[in-house]
């Protein structure tokens, strides 16, 4: 039985003003009706060999999670809600110790676009027998640029069809090393996507990282459990040190696989992301909202409350909402934090 874990903690300020602290992206819905974290939830939701998933989550963000899972008919799920964020390594390890030791946990941000679930799958079926005996695996995507949010792998011989040992596994490296991993040609993408056991987690995270696996275990053991909730216990879990999966484990474990796989993968990380998968018009805009645009090309234009009126303009992206309005040029939506920056230095 495969346990979809769902981490859902992120608070991603790259997509301000839509994405705020009481409602991160995960939480949204940004390429259709239904949110990035329901259309997580439907990737593995009646399929057969996948149990009901586990959620690691904010606390404050309890009743908006389950008031989205039962809107596509999830009620089953197990949600632990952290009462601190303390990064991906300690989330996971709390979903690990819900879990049965030989359950397979498939983890899976909440807030990335998958197009293709069919080849996901066929991924995840491909590293399934290796992770049963042992094995850490990690789903590979094919790098289009010099990224250095992502971790790059290295990709060595092949273990089973579609499924190759990880030679080296770098998480965020620097615009140069970037840059030679890209010409080198061997390099995958780190999707952020991990299939292994219960098991072989906690046991690494026992060599590796003891004090969190400490925190995790007693944060579990004393944890308050109402209906499918589970709140770990404030004081334990809050000792533990904050790291990410990436680093705390993915980049020290020996039996590392990564399944490349092409699927359509976008983690959505910006506006400019969204502009490039989201449906276009003729003149390349991409509208959502109520949007008048007149003599109007290569726009991203959203809105979820004022309409927008746009005559004129060119290569922009305007978000509006209720109470704020972000206005870039395409191709430096990265640049939202230095808006987020100066708002909170201004209080
Ligand atoms: N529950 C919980 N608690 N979830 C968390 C926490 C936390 O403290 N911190 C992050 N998350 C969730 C985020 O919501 C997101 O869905 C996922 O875990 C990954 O965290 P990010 O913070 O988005 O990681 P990243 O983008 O820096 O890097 C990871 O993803 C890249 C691909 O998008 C790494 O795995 C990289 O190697 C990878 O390339
Ligand atoms: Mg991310």
């Amino acid at each position: 039985m495969i346990i979809p874990v769902i981490l859902s903690g992120g608070s991603g300020t790259r997509l301000w003003p839509m994405s705020r602290a009481e409602r991160p992206k995960q939480l949204l819905s940004l390429t259709g009706a239904e949110t990035m974290l329901q259309l997580t939830a439907r990737r593995t939701m009646e399929r057969s060999g996948f149990a009901s998933p586990i959620i690691v989550a904010n606390a404050a963000h309890a009743d908006e999670i389950e008031s989205q899972l039962a809107q596509i008919g999830i009620t089953d799920a197990a949600i632990v809600l952290e009462p601190a964020a303390r990064n991906t390594a300690p989330a996971i390890a709390l979903a690990a110790l819900a879990a049965q030791p030989s359950d397979l946990l498939l983890v899976m941000p909440s807030d990335h676009v998958i197009d293709d679930v069919d080849a996901f799958m066929t991924a995840v079926a491909a590293a399934e027998p290796l992770c049963t005996q042992g094995w850490f695996a990690t789903f590979g995507i094919t790098p289009d640029a010099p990224e250095t949010g992502y971790g790059y792998i290295c990709r060595g011989d092949e273990l089973a069809p579609g499924v190759n040992k990880v030679e080296r596994f770098v998480e965020k490296p620097d615009i140069e090393t970037a840059r030679s991993y890209l010409a080198a040609g061997t390099y995958s993408w780190n999707g952020g996507i991990f299939l292994f056991t219960a098991a072989s987690y906690l046991g690494a995270l026992g060599r590796l990282e003891p004090a969190m696996l400490a925190a995790a275990t007693e944060g579990m053991d004393k944890a308050r459990r109402e209906g499918g909730r589970i709140y770990p216990d404030p004081h334990a879990f809050g000792a533990s040190p904050s790291e990410s999966v990436d680093y705390a484990v993915m980049e020290k474990v020996d039996r590392v696989a990564v399944v490349p796989v092409d699927m359509g993968w976008s983690d959505l990380g910006s506006w400019d992301a969204l502009h490039a998968i989201a449906p276009r018009d003729a003149a390349n805009n991409a509208h959502h909202g109520e949007v008048v645009a007149i003599d109007t090309s290569g726009c991203l234009i959203r809105t979820d409350g004022p309409l927008v009126a746009a005559v004129g303009i060119h290569d922009l992206i305007v978000i509006a909402t209720g109470d704020a309005v972000l206005i870039l040029p395409r191709g430096s939506s990265q640049d939202v934090k230095r808006a987020i920056e100066q708002l909170k230095r201004d209080g």
